[in-house]
């Protein structure tokens, strides 16, 4: 991404002030950890997103994997859902310097939101355990309209015991953290 450097000044200054009992007062209970994934290129490879594709980050932060895949994946579209107002704003600033066409950002709770248009989910760590299951049974229903792709790249457990999605790859990050890639049965 273009001014690299001093984007990343910002967002840590954003972090910086987050006052998390304020956020939790607004929003409720959710986990709101932050934190990006450096394996964008080979993550990228792997799911190759093309013109039928539309790739969910799901808790999209600052809409870095969202810049990185619109960017070199012009012909597919993406689409972000982040719940705090900080990080969206601040992804729809990006967004407008950019210009990027194939990108919409949505500022809600992703639970409220409809991805059932979803092809491809990028999910990195935006939930606490128990909310999983939920999610989990949201995206059982939009692959049961056509198939669908999912990146863990945390709790990757959770997607490994779910038996209507085929682990088909992973990614080591360290001895013990993997990201895994995942098709549903129908794929
Ligand atoms: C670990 S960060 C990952 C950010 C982004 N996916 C990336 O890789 O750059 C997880 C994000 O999910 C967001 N989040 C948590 N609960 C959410 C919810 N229920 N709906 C939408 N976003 C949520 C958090 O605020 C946080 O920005």
């Amino acid at each position: 991404m273009k001014g690299g450097e001093k984007v990343e000044g910002i967002i840590q200054t954003i972090e910086d002030n987050m006052d998390l009992g304020e956020i939790s007062v607004r929003h409720g209970i959710h986990s709101f950890k932050y934190g990006t994934s450096e394996f964008l290129k080979e993550i990228f490879e792997l799911v190759n997103p093309s013109t039928d594709d539309v790739f969910y980050d799901l808790g999209s932060g600052y809409g870095i994997v969202l810049f990185y895949g619109a960017e070199h994946y012009p012909e597919a579209q993406f689409k972000g859902i982040e719940i705090l107002d900080e990080r969206f704003d601040m992804s729809a600033s990006l967004l407008e310097e950019n210009g990027l066409k194939n990108i919409e950002l949505f500022n809600e709770d992703m639970f409220d939101c409809d991805f059932s248009d979803g092809t491809i989910f990028y999910i990195y760590n935006p939930l606490y355990a128990e909310f999983y299951p939920k999610l989990l049974q949201r995206l059982c229903e939009v692959q049961k309209k056509h198939p669908i792709t999912v990146i863990a790249e945390s709790r990757c457990r959770v997607f490994d015991e779910t038996d209507w999605l085929i682990k088909y790859d992973a990614i080591s990050i360290d001895v013990v953290r993997q990201i895994h890639f995942y098709r549903s049965q129908s794929a």
